[in-house]
């Protein structure tokens, strides 16, 4: 099947201060690079899942496929078509296709409007003036599984997972192909978190949609999508079939990440690794591998060699000069046992 969205060697730019500044403090360089070099596909009724800590280029490059962010340099191909050189018009008609729910819902719906002007003005926006909104209220309402009253409702009147549910109804208004879902569950109490996430899931496998699903929650990545890409200081680090990522990560980033992440079952809990300090700054970019400062497998070489793209299996890519869960990882003893390759570390 052909992809839906098609993206590669995407960069995303912005500047760190104004020219004055630049001048004043004599800086030769004031942007920063928030995405860098970020190539995948989603195909129709795919989910891809893009995790990393906060800061690390999600959200910029969310809003740069909707076109609210210029590109720096790259190709984002929606349907074959390229949209990195259209204009803000042109950028238009393929807004219906691809559809955002962006990271804070309530903040994101204008506190004036009752929920059935919120989940129907994306028919004023694009000028489709033959449909009756209230018959559309009705049924968007009914796709994500809320009651016809909720249509007279405001949004301060809403809970956090009913603000969800109409941040979806609003998105599936002009029957989009693509759909963005920014932090889709971030704030929701565990069991509304399931309830938001089943009804993407089943949306998505009712009409065929592909979607983007950008989280710091691995369980919803993990439950949500058949693709994931693991993000650090705008990179994509690792990416690949979810359930090989999950349970086989070559990248010491994602294991780091996967190692954080509360797992229910006690017999695939691994053993907490952590990166050391802070994440840094994107005006100080370490040099070579970017994660050399924090990782705990760093060696000489990391800090002065990038590492290339390795592929593993089924298009599972990762970055690392001495990735982890391979029989040459002297950490490594369960690879292929199991629920596993997971690694099995002393204490
Ligand atoms: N318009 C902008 N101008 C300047 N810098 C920006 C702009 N938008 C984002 N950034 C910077 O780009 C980097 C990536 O931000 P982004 O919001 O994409 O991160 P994120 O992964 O979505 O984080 P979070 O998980 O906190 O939502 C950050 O350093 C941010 O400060
Ligand atoms: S290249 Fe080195 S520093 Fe980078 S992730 Fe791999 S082991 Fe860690
Ligand atoms: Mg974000």
């Amino acid at each position: 099947m052909n992809a839906l969205l098609e993206v590669e060697n995407l960069k995303v730019r912005f500047r760190s201060m104004g020219m004055l500044r630049a001048l004043a403090t004599r800086t030769s360089d004031p942007y920063i690079d928030a995405v860098c070099d970020v190539s995948f596909q989603v195909r129709p009724g795919e989910t891809l899942g893009l995790v990393g800590e906060s800061g690390s280029g999600k959200s910029t490059i969310a809003r740069t496929l909707m076109g609210l962010n210029p590109a720096h340099s790259g190709s984002i191909r929606f349907d074959g078509r390229e949209l990195t050189d259209l204009s803000q018009r042109s950028y238009k008609p393929f807004r219906r296709d691809m559809a955002m729910m962006f990271q804070d819902p309530v903040g994101s719906l204008s506190p004036r409007l009752t929920v059935r002007s919120l989940i129907t003005e994306p028919f004023l926006i694009h000028g489709i003036r033959d449909r009756d909104r209230d018959v559309e209220a009705k049924r968007l309402l009914e796709m994500v599984g809320l009651s016809e009253e909720f249509a007279q409702r405001f949004p301060h009147q809403l809970s956090g997972g009913q603000a969800r549910r109409v941040g979806v109804a609003r998105a599936l208004a002009l029957d989009p192909r693509l759909i963005i879902a920014d932090e889709p569950t971030a704030g929701l109490d565990v069991s509304v978190q399931g309830e938001v996430i089943n009804l993407l899931a089943r949306l998505q496998e009712e009409l065929g949609i592909g979607m983007l699903v950008i989280t710091h929650n691995l369980n919803v990545v993990r439950h949500i999508s058949d693709h994931m890409a693991v993000m650090y200081l705008g990179r994509f680090v690792e990416k690949g079939p979810t359930e090989e990522v999950f349970y086989r990560p070559r990248h010491p980033y994602t294991e780091v990440l996967l190692s954080a992440n509360p797992e229910p079952d006690p017999d695939a809990r691994l053993e907490r690794i952590e990166a050391r300090g802070d994440v840094p700054s994107l005006m100080q970019r370490p040099p070579a591998c970017e994660f050399h400062t924090r990782c705990p497998k760093a060696q000489e070489i990391c800090s002065q060699v990038d590492p290339e793209v390795t592929t593993a299996e089924e298009g599972h890519t990762f970055r690392c000069h001495f990735p982890v869960n391979t029989p040459e990882d002297p950490d490594t003893d369960t690879v292929g046992a199991g629920s596993a390759g997971r690694s099995s570390r002393p204490g």
